[in-house]
């Protein structure tokens, strides 16, 4: 079995993780994390969504957010667009990456998204084409792709179904979110199986909350089964608005720290990472969800004390 030699991991935290913050968050402490991971080496950071402010108010300043982040040169700012409406903001805005978010399950499409699956791929539809003629990437998202906060059980093929939609309309990857964080390794791998006889496996990406440990467990589930890139989120920070009891994406730090023992190159600082981890938390008045940056935390503490 030869794991990835090199894996892409997109940051989800300004958008996937800060979605999700009781408090209200300043623009200003949003695009300064956007700068800091950035700085350690994030090369796809997803900055935003161009969502209703009545669903996610959250996100109701992301033309703002958009506006001012330093944009780096070789760096993709993504930001989600669910209909034509956010979609024409994110171009005003200068967005040149967007992703729509689909769902395989019907109850969750409806809760998170207003409209059936059927309507939902109605809808990507002429924004892939949009972004097509304006020369803007467009990445898909599956949601619930190991389960469903409202009908429990997924199958595989109705997430091979949905993934392929979103191929076939021009998508140029498809992020599979395990939204409510339901998936063990061999699910895991029986559901990468069922999307990969649909789609090449080089357009798969991995998007694992972590609400009962196992994200990490299934990402290298994942790459056991080829797939070189996943969203994670810096501290573990975020859930989902529309999946009661969702915890954070899986830590970027973690996936980072998984990656690097297992000799596959991200081009990312671990130790800026950490800093940066550190940094959100302590805006957000709270410790971070990474084990791994707890235990350089804890490591840095003690060497600090030894020196004293
Ligand atoms: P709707 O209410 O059906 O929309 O919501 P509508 O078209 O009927 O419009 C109603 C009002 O919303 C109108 O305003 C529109 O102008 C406005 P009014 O006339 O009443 O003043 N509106 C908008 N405003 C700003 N931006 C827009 C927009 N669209 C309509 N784009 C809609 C449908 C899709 C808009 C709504 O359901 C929505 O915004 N949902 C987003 C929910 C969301 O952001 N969820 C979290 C992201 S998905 C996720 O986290 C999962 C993921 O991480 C993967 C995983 O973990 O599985 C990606
Ligand atoms: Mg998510």
């Amino acid at each position: 079995m030869t794991l990835p030699s090199k894996v892409r991991i997109v940051e989800v935290g300004p958008r996937d993780g800060l979605q999700n913050e009781k408090k209200p968050v300043s623009t200003a402490i949003k695009v300064e994390l956007i700068r800091r991971l950035g700085a350690a080496g994030l090369r796809s950071i997803e900055a935003t969504s161009f969502v209703s402010p009545k669903w996610v108010p959250q996100m109701a300043d992301n033309a703002e957010v958009f506006a001012t982040i330093e944009k780096l040169p070789d760096v993709a700012y993504p930001v989600l667009t669910p209909n034509m409406k956010g979609f024409e903001a994110a171009l005003a805005a200068g967005a040149r990456e967007v992703a729509v978010f689909g769902a395989a399950s019907e109850s969750f499409s409806q809760k998170n998204i207003n409209c059936s699956i059927a309507e939902s791929l109605d809808r990507f539809r002429p924004i892939v084409e949009a972004a097509k003629a304006a020369e803007v990437k467009v990445r898909g998202y599956v949601s619930c792709v190991l389960g469903c906060p409202y009908e429990g059980e997924i199958m595989p093929l109705a997430v091979a179904d949905v993934a392929k939609a979103l191929i076939e309309m021009g998508c140029y990857e498809v992020s599979l979110g395990d939204t409510i964080g339901a998936g063990t390794p061999e699910r895991t791998k029986d559901m990468i199986e069922a999307v990969a006889r649909r789609i090449p496996l080089k357009k798969i990406a991995g998007h694992f909350h972590d609400t009962f440990g196992m994200a990490t467990a299934n990402i290298y589930a994942s790459l056991q089964m080829g797939i070189g890139i996943f969203d994670s989120s810096i501290a573990g920070l975020g859930g989902c608005p529309y999946a009661a009891g969702a915890s954070g994406n899986v830590a970027t730090e973690d996936v980072v720290w998984l990656l690097q023992g297992l000799g596959i190159d991200t081009g990312i600082d671990l130790d800026a990472l950490v800093d940066t981890g550190a940094w959100i938390s302590k805006q957000l008045k709270r410790e971070t969800a990474s084990r791994v940056a707890r235990a350089i935390l804890a490591r840095r503490a003690q060497a600090v004390a030894a020196a004293e």
